[in-house]
């Protein structure tokens, strides 16, 4: 007990020491520096970032009336931080999962757990704690990845990092997407962890003037230079997305929204993507490897609406916004540094309009895997499973209202 509490300080310790000798900052490599569809041009050195705060450019930015786009570049220096780790040894089943508050993180930590891992996850400190983290047995430790100060005592004692974080919509991507990761990677490598995994959006590298697929693939590149073990898995779209998009607003006769895009996503359920990445995880082969999982058809918004009233037994109230009009608002939100954010997220209205298809075929992946396509849940299997809970619990609380609607 005794022990490992002194052991616990030891290596609270060693991580704060870690967090000051931390290389400070990136510049941006050679071979990135030129890349034509970067829409992110601005060096991340802390130098870069004063001065540019500091001039009279940037402060009419803030002003916020109008604003020019800002070159920033979106790579950094791959650190050449030697690895700090003493090399004492740690569990190869010492996981850290990123953003396990998320849709995807709490499947990677139920599943971690399920599977015997030894699961702490990063939590950004918050006014309700995360208690079902703890409730399933792992363990919760506060940072932030926007205070890049806070992550390296996370760190202490990991063999593997799960990165399943992204910004929330609210907040600006750059900051946790780019400058957050760029952080949480340079760390991971400073201080020997032995695997990293890196959820990205499948075709990022189609779509630089889409500022979070930019970032997507500019931090798979990023990984990549700073030569730690790793695996980057793209995914397409998640089922679990779709409840609160389409099915909750059709069973409460709300109006869902609709485009007139013919993008199709093949959505996949976040429990099946848990499983593979475990796998992957497991084969050494896999090491440095980019994956793309995909679900087993891909989907217009139309057909998954149409597939919601079937289940539900209801028509949906559907506004369709045409992608022209997403296309507009983005260009005007662009003029404004205060809607800029707002701007970055309706860039993938730019994809909308693309005829993109989300989509990859799974087979080779399946082998590589060793994983049967039978086994991967299709949406039509998933939304049927929760129409049908959701239908019979409502039938429940209806048959117990009419029962206490008896008047004496
Ligand atoms: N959703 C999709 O359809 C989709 C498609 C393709 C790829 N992906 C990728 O899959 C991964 C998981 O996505 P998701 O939809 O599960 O994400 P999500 O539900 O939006 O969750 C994001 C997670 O990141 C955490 N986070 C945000 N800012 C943070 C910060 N500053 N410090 C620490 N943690 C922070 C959030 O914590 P809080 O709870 O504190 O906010 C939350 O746990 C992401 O890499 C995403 O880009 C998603």
């Amino acid at each position: 007990m005794c022990c490992s509490s002194s052991r616990n300080r030891r290596e609270k310790e060693r991580g704060e020491q870690m967090a000051l000798r931390l290389p400070t900052q990136l510049s941006t490599p050679r071979h990135l520096q030129h890349r034509p569809g970067l829409s992110w041009r601005r060096a991340l050195s802390p130098d870069a970032f004063a001065s540019s705060h500091s001039s009279p450019l940037a402060a009419s930015f803030r002003n916020g009336k109008s604003r020019v786009q800002q070159a920033v570049t979106c790579t950094a220096q791959a650190p050449s931080a030697v690895n700090m780790a003493p090399g004492t040894p740690v569990r190869p089943t010492s996981i850290l999962v990123v953003g396990a508050t998320g849709t995807l993180g709490r499947q990677i930590v139920r599943r971690a757990l399920d599977e015997g891992y030894d699961v702490r996850c990063l939590v950004r400190p918050r006014p309700a704690p995360a208690d079902f983290l703890r409730d399933w047995g792992a363990t919760v430790v506060n940072a932030d990845l926007s205070k890049p100060e806070s992550i390296p005592a996370t760190l202490v004692g990991i063999h593997t990092v799960i990165d399943c974080a992204t910004g929330r919509p609210e907040e600006p991507i750059k900051t946790v997407d780019w400058e957050g990761k760029v952080a949480l990677i340079q760390c991971a490598k400073a201080m020997g962890i032995q695997k990293y995994v890196f959820f990205s959006i499948h075709n990022c590298d189609r779509h630089p003037e889409v500022p979070l697929m930019e970032i997507k693939y500019c931090t798979e590149k990023f990984l990549k230079d700073t030569g730690l073990n790793h695996i980057t898995i793209r995914l397409c779209g998640f089922m679990q997305g779709l409840i609160g998009q389409y099915a909750v607003p059709i069973l409460e006769e709300n109006s869902v929204w609709g485009t007139d895009a013919p993008t199709r996503i093949a959505y996949m359920d976040t429990q099946d993507i848990a499983r593979l990445t475990f796998i992957a995880l497991r084969k050494e082969n896999l090491n440095g490897k980019l994956l793309t999982f995909a679900g087993p058809r891909a989907w217009t918004t139309q057909e998954v609406i149409a597939l919601c009233e079937r289940l539900a037994g209801q028509d949906a109230n559907v506004t369709t916004v045409p992608v022209s009009i997403l296309r507009l608002t983005r260009q005007l939100t662009r003029l404004f540094e205060w809607t800029n954010d707002v701007a970055d997220r309706l860039a993938f209205s730019e994809v909308l309009t693309s005829d993109t298809v989300f989509s990859v075929p799974m087979t080779e992946t399946y082998d590589l895997l060793g994983v049967d396509s039978k086994d991967i849940v299709t949406l039509e299997m998933y939304l049927q499973d929760y129409f049908s809970n959701i239908l019979k619990k409502l039938k429940d609380l209806k048959a117990q209202s009419k029962q206490s609607d008896i008047f004496f």
